[in-house]
């Protein structure tokens, strides 16, 4: 069985205050792997908080270790804060900064160069879907942008339902998962790689989103800002 996955992205939030709400989530009994990945400002001091309790990781990386690259940050300076996985391919990263698969594929690798483990997103658009294309526009995103290698994470992500409160149904993440699962065993044989699901993943929809058969976790974005939103998925995830 894959390992079970609660990670959280904080997206463009939080300063040093909000280090009291990953004390709470830190605090919270967890049969899981959980990961909380703060904005680059935070990893050092979320380390700190972390004690080890939780995982801490990146939202992005450079693809180079270092270089003329203003602004940039690099998996190697990540990794040297106390960094263990860094999210790559986020669909706000697609849509936001232009990447293609080929610079998603070249940061994962950057992250596994690291020593670290790159937690790759997919998911497709309302377009895409309602063209009947989600299935395809997955498996094209997977195979361009995840790394033949048994340790990477993958997140499967519907542009649609990040952020929106929208979800799909569970036949719809069953299907994906799925297909996914059949996907990475025949690209990565012998890999046991964990598929997150994301995009309004909550308390109230945690346990039947964790029954579907090839859901090993969730990324989980607005409720993961919240010791008290984020706790009761960590226990759904521990549970299921
Ligand atoms: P959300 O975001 O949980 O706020 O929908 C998920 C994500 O973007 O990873």
């Amino acid at each position: 069985m894959p390992r079970k996955i609660a990670a959280g992205n904080w997206k463009m939030n939080g300063t040093r205050a909000a280090l009291t709400q990953l004390e709470g989530i830190a605090a919270t009994h967890a049969d899981c792997d959980v990961l909380v990945c703060p904005p680059f400002t935070l990893i050092g001091p979320a380390v700190d908080t972390a004690q080890n309790r939780v995982m801490i990781g990146a939202q992005d990386c450079h693809t180079q270790t270092n270089g003329a690259h203003t602004g940039d940050v690099s998996a190697a300076m990540v990794k040297d804060l106390g960094a263990s996985h860094v999210i790559v391919g986020h669909s706000e990263r697609r849509s936001d900064h232009g990447e293609t698969n080929e610079m998603v594929m070249a940061k994962a690798q950057a992250v596994l160069t690291a020593g670290m483990v790159p937690v790759i997103c997919v998911g497709e658009t309302l377009t895409e879907r309602e063209a009947g294309e989600t299935l395809a526009v997955v498996e094209t995103q997977v195979a361009g942008s995840v790394p033949h290698d048994a340790t990477v994470v993958i997140a499967y992500e519907p542009v649609w339902a990040i952020g929106t409160g929208l979800t799909p149904t569970i036949d719809q993440i069953a299907q994906v998962h799925d297909a996914l699962r059949a996907q990475v065993i025949a690209m990565i044989p012998g890999g046991d790689i964990p598929l997150l699901y994301g995009g309004s993943v909550k308390a109230t929809n945690a346990t039947e989103i964790f029954a579907v058969g090839n859901v090993n976790g969730a990324l989980v974005g607005g409720a993961s800002l919240k010791a008290d939103d984020f706790a009761p998925i960590i226990a759904a995830l521990s549970a299921s």
